[in-house]
């Protein structure tokens, strides 16, 4: 294997010095709204999804997806149906990147949270983010979102954090709404990371 190529969860990812992700540093815009790297909460997701597997062939919305490592494992392990949104499209030539060292073929849709309808949630089967509720304004924009994938009939709601403030505001709407279950997580590899997860089953 290429010498700047790592590998988590069964998921490749380029180092910083890849030649690959050099010359998209050169030559693209690039992402404004911290959609510059992995964040370590993506692992935290991958480890949780390690534990509990998807069906497969689930479809599955990637919120925030940045540079997309989550997704990339669930098409990758699940065969799952893939769609990273983002408000910044500046992440999606990163995710598309991996996706083909990864062999997996991942949609990606430029779109803010907010606008994100039911009709839209009610294709997919589960919604997974990693580190997507760092303003306090996040927490409340995420609610919504996550009671129109309820309503919506979305089976599963997964998002990891870094344990941030607005990240607690919202684990407690929903644990009042939802019956969320909030699990701590941390792992050592590829790197350190701790965190949280909030998982709402809608049976
Ligand atoms: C901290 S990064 C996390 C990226 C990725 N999930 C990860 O773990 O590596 C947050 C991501 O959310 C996106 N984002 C921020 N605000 C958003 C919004 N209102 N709607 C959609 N995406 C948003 C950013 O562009 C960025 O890619």
């Amino acid at each position: 294997m290429d010498k700047y190529i790592r590998e988590a969860y069964g998921v490749k990812f380029l180092l910083s010095q890849h030649k690959d992700l050099r010359r998209l540093k050169r030559n693209s815009d690039q992402p404004a709204i911290h959609g510059n790297k992995f964040w370590g909460s993506s692992y935290l997701l991958m480890e949780y999804l390690q534990q509990h597997p998807l069906p497969a062939r689930s479809k599955v919305m990637e919120l925030g997806c940045g540079w997309g490592l989550a997704g990339i494992y669930c098409a990758k392990h699940f065969q799952a149906s893939v769609t990273g949104i983002d408000a910044d499209d500046a992440v999606f030539p990163y995710l598309t990147l991996h996706a083909q060292h990864n062999q997996v073929e991942i949609d990606t849709k430029k779109q803010y949270f907010e606008k994100i309808t039911q009709a839209q949630l009610a294709q997919y089967d589960v919604l997974i983010g990693a580190d997507i509720c760092f303003w306090d304004e996040m927490a409340d924009t995420l609610f919504k979102l996550i009671n129109r994938a309820v309503k919506a009939g979305v089976k599963k709601i997964i998002i990891s954090d870094p344990e941030r403030a607005p990240f607690f505001t919202l684990a407690e709407h929903c644990t009042e709404k939802f019956y969320a279950e909030l699990e701590s997580c941390s792992v050592s590899q590829p790197r350190r990371a701790s965190g949280c997860l909030l998982i709402i089953e809608n049976n």
